[in-house]
């Protein structure tokens, strides 16, 4: 079971119903042991007046004189009782008109005991001692079980209920004592690199919640500190590598125009060169994704139909594909309005295909979709390479990630990563899926419609780009 309220729920129910139960219980043999020795004092009762009757000469009289004496006594008593008179050890001096020859059972030793006599059920009997003789008087103890019977079911119907209302209840406790727990996780869950400023809302109480909630706090304190610092860090060493490198690519240059190298050394040269301008490429995407995180760069939103926009960039991305010998197909429907940067979106898409042409086999297809859905403008776009295993699928837009065999050696793994900053920026998403053709992989971005003018507002202000990925 996943949540711990409904545990705490079932838990608080079954311990309460279960304390009903044994309260029941024990009132069950109060009830039973106060009812028999209620029935014990009436036999007593009864057997004073057996008594009085017999009056004082009761060691003189005969069977007949008993039975007459006694039957004038008890005559009111008659339904209720059973009274069996013997000499101790002998045989019936008297037994009551109303059990018909039967004998009252017999407990040896025990003076108040439970029995039972056909055609009646069970009896309480009293056995007393008057002088050589022994009376016994047993009463029907029906109505007792009537009653312990009528106590056990409604204890039961109250037992089920209190179930019930326990589990009712407990829900309902279970969520007010959890509702703060709630809010610790809903707002940890917001927390991400790009909100970490965040906190969690706690109340000015010194108890068990609300110091957790300050601890992780404290720690998203220090969590955020050394993002910034780890932020600082690369937007700063970006910064400074910039400009040592365009001296040394100048350097390079020159000696490459001055002349009078050997070829080897033009060549080296030639190889130094490529790898500044790879260095310059990185360098310039992790001061983009640095900026990005500052919210220092901010698009030059156009709020239009995208369609002719991706009619342009599908006839540069088919020669692209041509000239890798791989196919490339488009599907372009629908009509909408979206807010978005031109010149980045189409970073996105040259990312999205350089990356589809990478892992395509010569031969294959590059198959880009976009339609419009109810909220948002998607586009995918296909291809017919290796794919990436599911669980990788997230993976591959964190900076520097590249699976065991990527093939192409070039690429430093930020491409995916700077797409979804720059959906990011477009309030828009971006994922990797499984092809829908075979084994290849799937990447869909969605920006969300600009449904009128009244949309344009809550998008970032217009201003000039600082920067270019
Ligand atoms: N279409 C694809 N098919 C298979 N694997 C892919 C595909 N696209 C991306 N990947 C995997 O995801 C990794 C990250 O892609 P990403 O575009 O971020 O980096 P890159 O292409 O390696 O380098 P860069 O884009 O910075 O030049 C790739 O290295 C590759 O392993
Ligand atoms: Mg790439």
């Amino acid at each position: 079971m996943r949540s711990l309220g409904v545990r705490l729920a079932l838990l608080y129910a079954f311990v309460s119903t279960a304390t009903l139960a044994v309260l029941f219980v024990a009132g069950y043999y109060l009830l039973n042991q106060h009812l028999v020795s209620g029935v014990d004092l009436l036999n007593k009762a009864e057997f004073e007046q057996v008594r009085a009757g017999l009056g004082p000469d009761f060691a003189a009289l005969n069977a007949d004189q008993i039975g007459e004496r006694i039957r004038r006594t008890t005559d009111a008593g008659s339904v209720l009782f059973f009274i069996e008179v013997h000499e101790k050890g002998g045989g019936v001096l008297f037994s009551s008109s109303n059990l018909n020859g039967r004998r009252l059972p017999d407990v040896p030793g025990e003076r108040e005991f439970n029995g039972r006599l056909d055609g009646v059920g069970e009896l309480r009997v009293g056995e007393f001692v008057l002088g050589s003789k022994d009376v016994m008087i047993g009463t029907s103890l029906g109505q007792v079980r009537k009653v312990m019977d009528g106590y056990a079911e409604i204890s039961l119907v109250l037992v089920c209920f209190m179930l019930v209302v326990s589990i009712i209840s407990g829900l309902v406790l279970s969520r007010i004592a959890l509702r703060p727990v709630r809010l610790i996780q809903e707002t940890a869950n917001h927390i991400r690199s790009d909100n970490l400023s965040e906190r969690i809302p706690v109340a000015d109480v010194q108890d068990e919640i609300s110091n957790l909630a300050r601890l992780l706090n404290s720690m998203f304190d220090r969590l955020e500190s050394s993002f910034n610092q780890v932020r600082r860090f690369t937007a700063e060493a970006s910064h400074e590598l910039k400009t040592p490198l365009s001296l040394v690519r100048l350097q390079a240059e020159k000696l490459l125009v001055e002349g009078g190298l050997t070829p080897a050394q033009e060549e080296a040269v030639q190889l130094q060169l490529e790898e500044i301008a790879r260095l310059k490429q990185i360098i310039e995407e992790l001061l983009f994704l640095s900026r990005v995180e500052a919210q220092a760069v901010t698009p030059q939103f156009v709020a239009e139909d995208p369609t002719k926009f991706l009619k342009t960039f599908t006839q540069d991305a088919r020669v692209l594909a041509e000239d890798r010998g791989v196919k490339f197909s488009e599907v372009i429907s629908g009509v909408g309005r979206v807010a978005y940067d031109p010149k980045w979106i189409r970073q996105v898409l040259l990312n999205l295909v350089a990356n589809a042409l990478k892992y395509s086999p010569r031969g294959g297809t590059i198959a880009l979709t976009a339609e419009f859905t109810v909220d948002s403008w998607r586009v995918a776009i296909e291809d017919d390479g290796p794919g990436v295993p599911p669980e990788q699928r997230e993976r591959i837009f964190e900076r520097f990630v590249r699976l065991e065999g990527a093939q192409d050696e070039k690429g430093s793994g930020l491409g995916l990563a700077i797409s979804r900053s720059i959906l990011g920026l477009h309030h828009g998403v971006i994922r990797a899926e499984g092809s829908t053709r075979g084994t290849g992989l799937r990447v869909v971005f969605e920006i969300p419609i600009a449904a009128t003018a009244a949309a344009e507002p809550a998008l970032p202000p217009l201003a000039t780009v600082t920067t270019s990925p």
